[in-house]
């Protein structure tokens, strides 16, 4: 295990490296490579297939939801999705007050336990006493919505460095923190399934959300890395990570505002369908869900060359001013 307190005691020595014979590395690595390359044959072919047989989505009755940021948003949408499929549900806020209009609506509607919990998701401590409260007063959960994020379009050259830290926290640093908080318990009891937020400028980088978009590529990055992790010991077989890549979906009126000021006008989506392809996707197994009815432009722009990237973009917005009309 590598200890960070000793990144200046280390040296680094290639020793070991030449004890192995050049004949084994050889042999291993074209055995590794050749098991890769039978099961990338085998995922795309099972992929075509599901193109024309959909995949049945997993049972999850009976099995408790935490979902992070539940109060407004894509997050209570998630919550109401997850009670359709009669989950228990843990709804977590930063805003009490929005947490339990959540779970009170949600009573109301579905015949599922739902409990409202009070959490700023960017302090340790307290996501360390969310888990033992929710574990007192439900049981320990089966799948994790890692959705709370601060969704910060702004300048980068005017942004507030204060502001920039916070987003930081939330968006990347918190979700980290909530998953190594409840990712032990789900290994322990070999089932497990964590769905984590991203967002569409992960595909697509767009301008005014600089840091923003930072931080939903940390988000990936960590997303892929630990599926990475779980798949070479095996553990991927029953921890199942998806991570979405919603297109602007209509939350808030500060964000469409901001959305109309800086001319993005393309349709926006609503959160209860994005909720409902993601956690479609998640009870299917899929590893990325990206939702978006402008998926192809998105793929388009991101292989386009940098330099020419700023005439799309421009493009872009012409065309959807005139969508809007
Ligand atoms: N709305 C979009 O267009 C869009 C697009 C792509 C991705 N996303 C991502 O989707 C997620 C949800 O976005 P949204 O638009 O529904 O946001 P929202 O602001 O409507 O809801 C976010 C919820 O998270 C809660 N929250 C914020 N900080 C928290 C904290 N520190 N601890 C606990 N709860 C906290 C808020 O109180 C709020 O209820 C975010 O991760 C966002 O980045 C949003």
């Amino acid at each position: 295990m590598f200890n960070i307190n000793d990144i200046n005691h280390q040296q680094y020595t290639a020793a070991g490296a030449n004890n192995k014979s050049l004949s084994a590395l050889i042999w291993k690595f074209t055995y590794w490579f050749m098991v890769g390359l039978t099961m990338s044959i085998i995922e795309t072919a099972t992929y075509i297939y599901h193109l024309f047989i959909p995949r049945t989505p997993a049972d999850v009755s009976k099995q408790l939801a935490l979902v992070t940021g539940g109060g407004n948003g894509m997050g209570r949408a998630f919550c109401f999705r997850l009670a359709k499929e009669k989950c228990d549900i843990a709804v977590v806020d930063i805003d009490y007050q929005s947490a339990l209009r959540t779970a009170s609506d949600i009573q109301e509607e579905y015949k599922v336990k739902c409990r409202a919990f009070q959490c700023d998701i960017s302090d340790y401590a307290a996501v360390l006493e969310l888990k033992n409260k929710v574990e007192l007063e439900m049981r320990p959960i089966d799948i994790l919505v890692n959705n709370a994020g601060l969704l910060y379009m702004s300048d980068f050259l005017t942004s507030d460095m204060k502001d920039i830290k916070r987003v930081v926290d939330v968006n990347v640093t918190s979700q980290i923190m909530v998953v190594h908080t409840f990712l032990p318990g789900m290994h322990e009891r070999k089932r497990g399934r964590i769905l984590t937020v991203a967002s569409i400028t992960v595909i697509n980088p767009m301008p005014a959300a600089v840091v923003y978009t930072g931080t939903k590529f940390a988000v990936e990055g960590f997303m892929s890395c630990l599926f990475d992790e779980l798949a070479v010991n095996n553990n991927d077989e029953y921890i199942k990570l998806t991570t979405l890549y919603p297109d602007f979906t209509h939350t808030r009126k500060e964000l469409s505002d901001t959305l109309d000021h800086i001319k993005y006008d393309f349709p926006r989506l609503t959160p209860e369908r994005v909720a409902d392809e993601a956690i479609h996707g998640m009870l299917t197994g899929e590893r990325r869900v990206v939702v978006s009815d402008i998926k192809i432009a998105h793929y388009f722009l991101r292989l386009y060359p940098d330099r020419a990237r700023k005439y799309l973009m421009k493009s872009m917005t012409e065309i959807g001013q005139l969508l809007k009309k």
